[in-house]
């Protein structure tokens, strides 16, 4: 005997038959289901701290080491959107069977750069369902983004990134986001800013420094339009900052000063993965010794599969052993002249050499005195430089005249009082400039001190 019931199931299942066969498939509006804005940053578990997407430096090996030293999310390097669609080999040699993989590397923002919108989802498609979100990278400075017309050059070409990022978002399964440079006009910044997010981008990030503000004329990171673009932009949206991280302290610095959700940071952690320990002050942790560093760090390229960890090594090695180089220096022709395709036996020759000799400076009757970090006097920016013995993980500054540049540029900014005040005096200057007619823009003094520093790139 047939219950009801079971001639109501019968039924369903005989119509669903007949109109799957039938009825086209309408395509999944993805937008309305995937997680999107603060639900999707809270699900990633409300990260402070990011490493910043670098080319050939944000690979799986150094997210792996940044994650264990406190980075609560991390981007990929900036992957060329069309090769990444097109080329199977481009594809193999930027992404291994462990990006994205969930128990190691996540939550993770794989980065493209693009101008073709069809490529940029052809290309995203391939990792959707490995990453927590993709970014569009509009920061790009340099003459090759000049070059393909991506990066920061697509500033000059809104309508292409408002297609760029409403195609992710209308298609890919998990969200989009992007990270953006500042123009030197306030009120054009946020006008980019909103329209940026307006074709969907969930997550924005925001590098204070201007696209002209690359190589020598890099200056410092501006964190008061960064703050103005926060307070302007809706209060639930998700924001990052991104610049001018040297210490751990400088974290929540930044958080303050801007007001942001977490705080991006790029060069700080190549020379010091302790940047983003904030747990405690432990000096293991926050400078650990070089060569207990470079050990951890080799030991995990060594897992690595894939080629992209490998072939980054050479230049992670450089960076985290800058200071120790400087007093070591028979260790750089050693390493400059070891190839990256060397088999581990060469680089472990490398890495056992800084260990012993930092085991000689700790055999030191005296390296509890010698072995400490000073905290130096509060600087005009805010902040405080500490001394870090040469043998830790430190941050690099570049010299002017013999000067660090950030003390030179942060000098001249203060010295400037339009710096110390909250640059509320000049946006009110400015919108005077603007109501008379004339194009409102950053406060001509601030941007004279980032031009007056001339870093030497070391
Ligand atoms: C080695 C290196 C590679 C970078 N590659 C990228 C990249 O692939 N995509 C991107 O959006 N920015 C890239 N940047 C810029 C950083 O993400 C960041 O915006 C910039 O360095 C400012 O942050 P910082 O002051 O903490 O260094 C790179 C920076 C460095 C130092």
């Amino acid at each position: 005997m047939y219950s009801i019931s079971s001639h109501l199931i019968a039924y369903r299942t005989h119509l669903n038959r007949y109109f799957s066969s039938v009825t086209p498939i309408i395509p999944i509006k993805m937008t309305s289901e995937k997680l999107a804005g603060r639900a999707l940053y809270n699900a990633i578990g409300k990260p402070k701290t990011i490493v910043a997407p670098m080319v050939d430096q944000s690979e799986l090996a150094w997210r792996i080491l940044l994650r264990r030293y406190g980075a609560d999310l991390c981007y990929t390097p900036m992957f060329h959107a069309k090769l990444f669609a097109t080329d199977e080999r481009y594809r193999a040699k930027m992404w291994s069977e462990w990006d994205g993989r969930a128990d190691i590397d996540r939550p993770l923002v794989v980065q493209f750069c693009a101008n073709d919108p069809e490529y940029l989802l052809q290309a995203a498609q391939h990792i959707e369902d490995k990453c927590d979100a993709v970014d569009l990278n509009l920061g790009c400075p340099q003459g090759i983004a000049r070059k393909g017309n991506y990066g920061a050059f697509l500033m000059d070409d809104w309508p292409l990134v408002e297609k760029l990022i409403r195609k992710l978002h209308e298609n890919l399964k998990c969200a989009v986001t992007a990270k953006i440079r500042v123009y030197d006009d306030w009120e054009k910044s946020l006008e980019y800013a909103k329209m940026v997010l307006n074709a969907g981008a969930q997550f924005i990030t925001i590098h204070g420094r201007t696209r002209d503000m690359k190589g020598q004329a890099t200056g410092l990171a501006n964190w008061k339009i960064l703050r103005y673009l926060r307070d302007n932009l809706p209060s639930d949206q998700v924001f990052f900052a991104n610049g001018n991280i040297l210490y751990p302290t400088d974290l929540s610095r930044c958080t303050d000063a801007v007001a942001c959700d977490a705080v991006m940071s790029a060069e700080g952690n190549l020379y010091n993965p302790g940047v983003f320990w904030t747990k405690d002050t432990n000096p293991d942790k926050q400078h650990a010794r070089v060569d207990k560093m470079l050990r951890e760090y080799f030991e995990i390229v060594k897992t690595c599969p894939g080629s992209a960890s490998r072939t980054a090594m050479k230049a992670h090695f450089f960076k985290l052993l800058h200071e120790f180089l400087n007093v070591h220096k028979e260790l750089r022709p050693v390493i400059g002249s070891t190839s990256v395709h060397a088999d581990f036996d060469a680089w472990e020759s490398i890495v056992k050499q800084v260990e012993e000799l930092v085991e000689k400076i700790y055999e030191q009757p005296n390296i509890d005195e010698l072995d400490v970090i000073v905290e130096g006097e509060m600087q005009p920016w805010g902040g405080k430089y500490r001394t870090v013995p040469y043998w830790r993980c430190q941050p690099y500054f570049r010299k002017v005249d013999g000067e660090k540049q950030n003390t030179r540029t942060l000098k001249i900014a203060a010295s400037n009082e339009t710096c110390a005040n909250n640059g509320k005096r000049e946006r009110e200057a400015d919108s005077e400039v603007a109501e008379s007619g004339t194009e409102a823009k950053e406060p001509k003094k601030l941007k004279e001190s980032a031009q007056e520093d001339v870093p030497v790139k070391a």
